[in-house]
């Protein structure tokens, strides 16, 4: 992509309203634009971090015999009254009324769609288990929306559904989504603790939580740095030995205190909605049963909050290199240099060819402005073609994060980017 094509409107200072760093970069790496308070417009290079987010997550769901799917925003009343959650005040519903006078919620979550689904097209055990999944925007009229897109009042979550016949392959379902969590933010660069959690507005038996580890994060969990147990606050006030500076219940170590910001949730439902929505089978001997349910959720928009929280220096955002908007970004110092010009269309058209993502600065502007976007918007590697490396054919391969620098012949250089160094290196 040229940049000259696309719409990367960066910024040299944040407007006064980003208090977090997160927030802040991506308003300055031209990521997102604020629409109203909690409402934001993903623009070309933020929409494509939310993608690479979103197949990744497709992937490992993929691998857990997950579903895809999707549902409605706008949801009737009648099923939300079905499951007596009309009402729920801390859902943050947005309700509607429509011309002819029906009430509609935009969704919060999506557990009446999809357990009023299985309860009209389900009806044996044979049918079970099922996995579902969507990636789908939510509504929460959230009232401090605050942060960008760490607590927005629209946002993208992932959300997936278990239906079980029992309790033993519920519980098979609820480890394989934690394994696959796991996955996830790994392939995302995120580092996250997981917590037990309660279950709250979901109801149900068992949950726990993904936090990602960062001073800004709104919770506050109790971990160890040692062995990786962690807790939550409620976890915390439920049991006095477990606080900073105690040993930790597995290993010994102290107990030291952290800010977490909550990436993910997943919850054993038990049959609350099952009960309450109707969604029955009939087991191998003809007897009716309930579905034993689970459901599952990831912050797609916060997670790439959370990521840059996590990785970003002076200049701006290190994207780790599985969710960068590009892999590569090639930037040419001087675009009125004729060799400079053949030395930059040669390599941009041979990294396409060879399947990379690659950024081109062929912006008329300073080089200092463009060195300073680059770091900015934190593509994993820069190459840079200047007017003298470029007469001999040479360009300088960057690594954004580690600042480490090569020269290397035109010719040269998808051999040098196929190694382990120069690709797979944070
Ligand atoms: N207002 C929001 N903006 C962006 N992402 C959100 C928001 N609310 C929830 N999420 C994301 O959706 C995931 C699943 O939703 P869940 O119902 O568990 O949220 P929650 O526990 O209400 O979140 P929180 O406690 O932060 O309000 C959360 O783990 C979080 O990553
Ligand atoms: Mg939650
Ligand atoms: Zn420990």
């Amino acid at each position: 992509m040229r940049w000259s094509k696309t719409f990367i409107p960066t910024v040299r200072e944040a407007p006064s309203e980003a208090e977090i760093i997160s927030h802040k970069l991506m308003l300055r790496a031209g990521m997102i634009r604020m629409l109203s308070a909690g409402l934001y417009i993903y623009l070309p290079l933020g929409l494509r971090v939310i993608r690479k987010v979103e197949n990744i997550i497709r992937g490992e769901l993929n691998k857990k015999g997950g579903q895809e799917l999707l549902m409605p925003i706008l949801q009737p009343r009648e099923l939300w009254e079905k499951s007596g959650r009309w009402n729920a005040e801390e859902l943050g519903m947005l309700t509607v009324e429509n011309r002819a006078g029906r009430e509609f919620v935009l969704a919060p979550t999506h557990e009446e769609v999809i357990t009023d689904l299985v309860r009209r097209e389900i009806r044996s055990y044979k049918d079970l288990p099922k996995n579902f999944y969507q990636i789908q925007t939510k509504f929460r009229d959230e009232l401090r929306p605050r942060f960008g897109l760490m607590r927005a009042k629209e946002f993208i979550m992932k959300d997936s559904y278990g239906f079980d016949v029992d309790e033993e392959s519920a519980g098979k379902t609820y480890h394989g989504m934690e394994e696959a969590y796991r996955n996830i933010f790994k392939r995302c660069g995120l580092h996250t603790q997981v917590v037990e959690a309660d279950p709250g507005a979901m109801g149900g038996g068992m949950s726990h939580e993904f936090m990602a580890v960062a001073d800004v994060g709104e919770d506050v969990i109790v971990c160890c740095s040692k062995c990786g147990y962690a807790a939550n606050k409620e976890a915390v006030a439920k049991n006095s030995s477990v606080k900073e500076g105690k040993p930790c219940p597995e290993c010994g170590e102290p107990l030291e205190t952290r800010h977490g910001i909550e990436v993910g949730q997943i919850f054993n439902l038990g049959t609350k909605y099952s009960k309450s929505m109707g969604a029955a089978f009939l087991d191998a001997g003809g007897e009716e049963k309930l579905c034993v349910m689970g459901c599952f959720g990831i912050g797609v928009t916060r997670t790439v909050s959370a990521v840059i929280e996590q990785n970003h220096d002076e200049n701006g955002i290190i994207w780790p290199p599985g969710i960068s908007p590009y892999r590569i970004l090639i930037l040419p110092v001087n675009i009125t240099d004729a060799p400079s010009m053949d030395l930059m269309e040669k390599t941009y058209e041979k990294l396409l060819n060879s399947g990379m993502e690659v950024l081109l600065d062929d912006r008329d502007v300073r080089a200092g402005i463009k060195f300073k976007d680059a770091d900015l918007i934190g593509i994993p590697l820069r190459i840079t073609i200047g007017q003298e490396k470029a007469k001999s054919g040479i360009v300088e391969i960057k690594n954004r994060r580690t600042g480490e620098q090569i020269d290397c012949r035109e010719e040269e250089l998808i051999q040098k980017l196929g190694g382990e160094q120069w690709t797979l290196k944070k």
